[in-house]
This record gives structure tokens, sequence and C-alpha cells, in this order.
């Protein structure tokens, strides 16, 4: 597994890996690496070209710069992931690489930005678009693969590619919850043992949403409503936002049709942590009422 730093050295990788004929499939991280990603990495893996993965804790979606120097920069035991899952190339610059003289380009997609966890995280997206674009352009994968469980994210990125014409498929890919049914994040280590069984009314919450969408209900107020009341019961756990939208656009949804995304941000202790369930094709399965 080649680590490299450069970004001239990642394109002459890509360059080579292409020579011989490779696709190029791209994981973009923060590192901490967690099940998750290893799902990201697996499926890059299963599409059976060069796999790049970046380590890169981007400064710029950060609105809280304690939350930045806190968040977890475990690089070796990342490295020794990235290794055992047979991942080609990692790209983990310094800060200086991305932005030598401070950013000045910003990416933004407006609206979808500013709902659900925008509201909360003023310029978080448009970090990340930011530095998506960046990496894009860098890496210039054929394939790249994002959680489902930043599904905001991953609809802001999949619209910010199209508008732009980006000639990379944005594939997402789902979320992975640990055995007590918390969504894996970078996160979760923040958790003392009282606040993760807290954290878990995130997941019951949600997933009972998903099963009365399964069994039929339709009115997403009546949806918003049965979860923002179990987060409410729940001790210790702090509502930001529920949301039940359309997972595209991010349009609030009066009535579930077609595809529904029931999410919602809670702090547990001083940790904030996102969840969501999401549903696709829900004419083709029936239900109503
Ligand atoms: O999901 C993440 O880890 C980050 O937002 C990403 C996509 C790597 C951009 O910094």
């Amino acid at each position: 597994m080649m680590v490299v730093e450069r970004i001239r050295e990642v394109r002459q990788r890509v360059r080579e890996a292409r020579t011989q004929g490779r696709r190029i499939g791209f994981v973009p991280t923060m590192g901490a690496l967690h099940a998750g990603h290893v799902s990201l990495i697996r499926a890059a893996r299963a599409d059976g070209g060069f796999v790049v993965v970046s380590i890169f804790v981007n400064p710029a979606q950060f609105d809280d710069g304690r939350d930045l120097e806190a968040y977890p920069r475990p690089l070796e035991d990342d490295l020794e992931v990235c290794t055992r899952e047979g991942v080609d190339l990692v790209f983990a610059p310094k800060r200086e690489e991305m932005c030598p003289d401070g950013p000045k380009t910003t990416v933004r997609v407006p609206g979808m930005s500013e709902t659900m966890c925008g509201a909360f995280r003023p310029g978080h997206f448009d970090g990340v678009c930011t530095v998506v674009a960046k990496l894009f352009a860098i890496v210039q994968p054929d394939v790249a693969y994002f959680g489902e469980k930043d599904a905001q994210q991953l609809a802001i990125v999949r619209r910010m590619a199209a508008d732009l014409n980006l000639p990379v498929e944005v594939r997402g890919c789902p979320l992975i919850r640990d055995t007590d049914g918390l969504a894996t994040s970078s996160r979760n280590v923040y958790l003392s043992d009282q606040d993760r069984r807290r954290a878990l009314a995130l997941s019951r919450a949600l997933l009972e949403a998903r099963d009365a969408v399964v069994g039929g209900e339709r009115d997403a107020g009546k949806l918003a409503d049965a979860v923002r009341r179990q987060l409410a019961d729940a001790e210790g756990v702090e509502t930001e936002y529920v949301a039940v939208v359309d997972p595209d656009t991010l349009d609030d949804l009066e009535c579930v049709a077609e595809n529904v995304l029931v999410a919602a941000a809670v702090r547990v202790g001083t940790t904030r942590l996102i969840d969501n369930v999401l549903l696709r094709d829900l004419g083709e399965r029936g239900g109503g009422g």
C-alpha cells in the first residue's frame, strides 16, 4: 500500500493505475476509521478498481475550533485498517498541501446546505463541498463511495457533482450499525458508557419510524412527531431536529410516496450524533393509510 502526502504524487500513481487499465475507486475520509468506512472500502474493492482512501481532517467543515482540535487522528491505526482492507493508495495530506495560502474559492450548494444539519452548523456543507471538489480534482475517481449515514452530505455532494458535470459516480453505501443499534461514527468514541446507553434512544426512535412506514404510515407529520416524542422522553438526549424529507432533494415531505429519509440529530452530553432511516421505492411495495 502506498501512503502519500503530495498531490503531485497522487496524480502520478493514479495515472499509472489508469495506464494499467484500472478504474479508480475513491473513499474520502477524515480518518478515525470505523466499520462504516470499512464497508465503503470493501464496496470499492468489490468493484475491482484501484482503491484510493484520503485521510484529511478538513478544517473548513468545522464551525467550532475546539471540535476541530479534539477530532480523533489515529493515523497509525487508520493505516493498519487500510493495509488490512487491501487499499492501494492512501492520500494523507498535511493542511498546507490542501490549502497552502488559506481558502479563497468556496463551492456551495445553496438551500440543501442550510436545512437539517446545515441549520445548526452554518458553513459546514460549504466546507464539505469545497474539499470534496478539490479531492475529486486531485484523485479524479470514476466512483466515489459515501455512507448513507451522512445522508444530507451524500445528497449535497451528488447535487454538486451533477451541477458541475464532474465525471464521477457518487455512490451511496448503507449505514452500518453496531450490535446495540448505534450508527457507527468517529464521534462515538467520545461517549461514556452511560451516554452510549442514552444515545440508543436515537436509533430506537428512527427504527420505529422505519417500521411504521413499512407498516403503511404515510403521514410525514405523524412520523416526525412520534420520533420527536420518543427523543423528548429519553433522559439526557437533547433533540436538534427531526426531518422527514425527500432523500434526493431534501425537501420536506407532507406525505410519504416513493422515497423517504427520516433523519435526526441529537446531543448526548457534549457529543452531537446524527442518524437516519432511508426507504426507497415504496410505491412498488404497496402500503397506504
Ligand atoms: O464524511 C466525511 O468524513 C467528510 O465530510 C468528507 C466527505 C471526508 C469531507 O471532508
